[in-house]
């Protein structure tokens, strides 16, 4: 209620990835600094080999550079991943790039991949590594194509992050389903899937005696039925440790409350919030009932609410994300999902 009245007088005023900038500068100059860590009643679970303190934790995109794990895990998010990082460092779209649509507690992005670069984020994640509060730290790392890079070479970029980020991940994800860099979506056809996963599968399993990383891959809402099906047997027939549905939709579905006028003005990009839960959550059943538990799944899509939490582990999900919610519902907020998580 607090945040509720604080974001109408202050961040709702303000341009959203402004907004975006000053919360996330307080909460990572909140890390070094908070001495506990949130009490969340948590109930640690092994996932993917991985010790996860609970099931709840920070989707992609929110800690694109791995600059503010500890503040974010101080809030009680029980694992962030961070990204996406590409094999080259990257400005993204030009501003505006990230609309809220307040009616619908949902967001339109179109950031396209921001960010430092594989080298880069791999150094800053081998420092926090050398610390008490990064070593335990439970940290995935979502990687994605450079949008410089064409699609023929595609394999070869995701190869040298995961290169360089597998070792400090406490999984990888091979994210093949964000709207905003040309033709990434492609590569979720299985005949581009299956030579990508096996590459990078290559890598994170540690040939030469490096740790061997759990990996997963992130899927788009937007898929065929048939398609989600293909991509969980891709993910059996390779080994895959896990499948994480959904990213966000290029949709934009008939349930919004937005005027029309404002979801056009927000422009191409993806959706996200409580208008992905329907799709997110179909998908992730599907993906429980054709992979009969053999592959992680990690559940993300318009999780707002301790419930929509429940729901998804209901379903089937081993770990369930969210990031909307997280802009809504201020910092108190991780600490009450983390609570259903536990
Ligand atoms: C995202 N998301 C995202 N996903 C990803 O795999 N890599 C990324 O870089 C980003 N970036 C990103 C930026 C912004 C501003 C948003 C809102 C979202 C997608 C995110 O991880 C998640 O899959 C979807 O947003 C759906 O979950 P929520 O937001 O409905 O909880």
């Amino acid at each position: 209620m607090v945040y509720q009245a604080f974001f109408r007088s202050v961040f709702a005023g303000m341009d959203p990835e402004t907004a975006h900038e000053r919360a996330f500068a307080a909460i990572r100059a909140s890390g070094p600094v908070t001495r506990r860590v949130i009490k969340t009643p948590s109930t640690p679970r092994s996932v993917m080999g991985v010790q996860f303190p609970h099931a709840f934790g920070l989707a992609a995109g929110f800690d694109k550079n791995a600059r503010a794990v500890p503040g974010l895990l101080a809030l009680g998010f029980g694992h962030v991943e961070v990204g996406t990082v590409t094999a080259r460092a990257q400005p993204g779209n030009p501003r505006p790039r990230l609309v809220r649509l307040v009616e619908d507690q949902a967001v339109v992005n179109r950031m396209g991949f921001n960010n430092d670069g594989a080298a880069v984020v791999a150094s800053r994640l081998h420092r926090l590594r050398g610390t008490r509060r990064g070593r335990d730290a439970v940290i995935g790392v979502n990687i994605g194509k450079t949008k410089a890079v064409p699609p023929e070479d595609a394999v070869a970029d995701y190869v040298e992050s995961a290169r360089l980020l597998a070792p400090f991940a406490s999984y990888l994800v091979v994210n093949v389903s964000s709207p905003n860099t040309p033709g990434l979506r492609d590569l979720q056809a299985v005949d581009e899937l299956r030579p990508l996963l096996t590459a990078v599968k290559q890598v994170s399993d540690g040939p030469g005696g490096g740790p061997r990383v759990p990996l997963v891959v992130k899927i788009a809402p937007d898929l065929a039925d048939d398609d989600v099906d293909t991509v969980a047997d891709l993910a059996l027939e390779l080994g895959l440790d896990g499948i994480s549905a959904t990213n966000t939709t290029i949709e934009r579905p008939d349930s919004l409350r937005s005027d029309r006028s404002v979801v056009d003005a927000a422009g191409p990009g993806g959706l996200s919030g409580p208008v992905l839960r329907e799709r997110a959550l179909e998908v992730l059943i599907r993906l429980r009932a054709r992979t009969g538990g053999e592959v992680a799944l990690i559940g993300v899509g318009g999780v707002t609410t301790p419930d929509d939490v429940r729901d998804r582990m209901a379903a089937g999900a081993d770990l369930v994300q969210a990031y909307t919610g997280f802009i809504y519902g201020g910092p108190g907020w991780p600490a009450r999902m983390a609570r259903a998580a536990g």
